[in-house]
């Protein structure tokens, strides 16, 4: 074998381990650089969300999606914070001792700012999905003493507008306070406990 014929040979042999080694190199970078996005099913998981409020008027609800969980935002009038204190000696626990919410959230409005009510809007007996009775009075086919609030149909919790539930409600405990930050006056991130619960 000649000399120049053993070192077009060592050459092509040289190249061909170089490429095979950038394919391995750029097979692995694609999962890794893949791994730094969340995937919908890490966002489905647990991934924060952020809820916009800016065009949400007193006295408003809205919803959005929080590891598969509907979590309201109701802006409360100052009637409907007045209305907390009403009820305080009929719901089953006023101070949320049992209930589940971060330590910031633990205070009568169970609140960051009292204004707005943050919260998973499932019942904590089994799980159904109360529905609005915000409105004071009977006009919502409530009694004429309710202060307003929500009430679970399934089987018939009411909880107030701090989602504290009545006394001898079938729910055990109050609705769960999701982690949540503001990152503006208008935006909330839900999900999130940088403050630590
Ligand atoms: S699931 Fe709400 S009262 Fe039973």
């Amino acid at each position: 074998m000649s000399d120049q014929k053993v070192d077009n040979e060592r050459r092509a042999l040289i190249l061909a381990t170089s490429a095979a080694g950038g394919a391995v190199v750029a097979a692995a970078a694609v999962p890794f650089v893949a791994s730094l996005a969340p995937s919908e099913r890490a966002k489905a998981a647990g991934a924060p969300v952020v809820a916009d409020i800016g065009r949400l008027a007193p006295g408003e609800k809205m919803v959005v999606k929080w590891r598969g969980k509907p979590v309201w935002i109701l802006r409360r009038t100052p009637e409907m914070l007045a209305s907390l204190e009403k009820v305080a000696n009929r719901v089953s626990d006023p101070a949320s001792e049992k209930s589940e919410q971060p330590g910031y959230a633990k205070n009568a409005a169970r609140a960051v700012k009292d204004e707005y009510l943050v919260v998973v809007g499932i019942c904590t007996h089994l799980g159904c999905s109360p529905s609005d009775k915000i409105r004071p009075g009977n006009a919502e086919g409530m009694p004429a003493d309710w202060q307003g609030g929500f009430f679970c149909p399934c089987h018939g919790s009411q909880f107030d507008l701090a989602g504290r539930v009545f006394k001898a409600m079938p729910a055990p405990t109050n609705l769960e306070i999701p982690p949540h930050t503001y990152l503006s006056d208008t935006s909330i991130l839900i999900g999130e406990d940088p403050k630590g619960a």
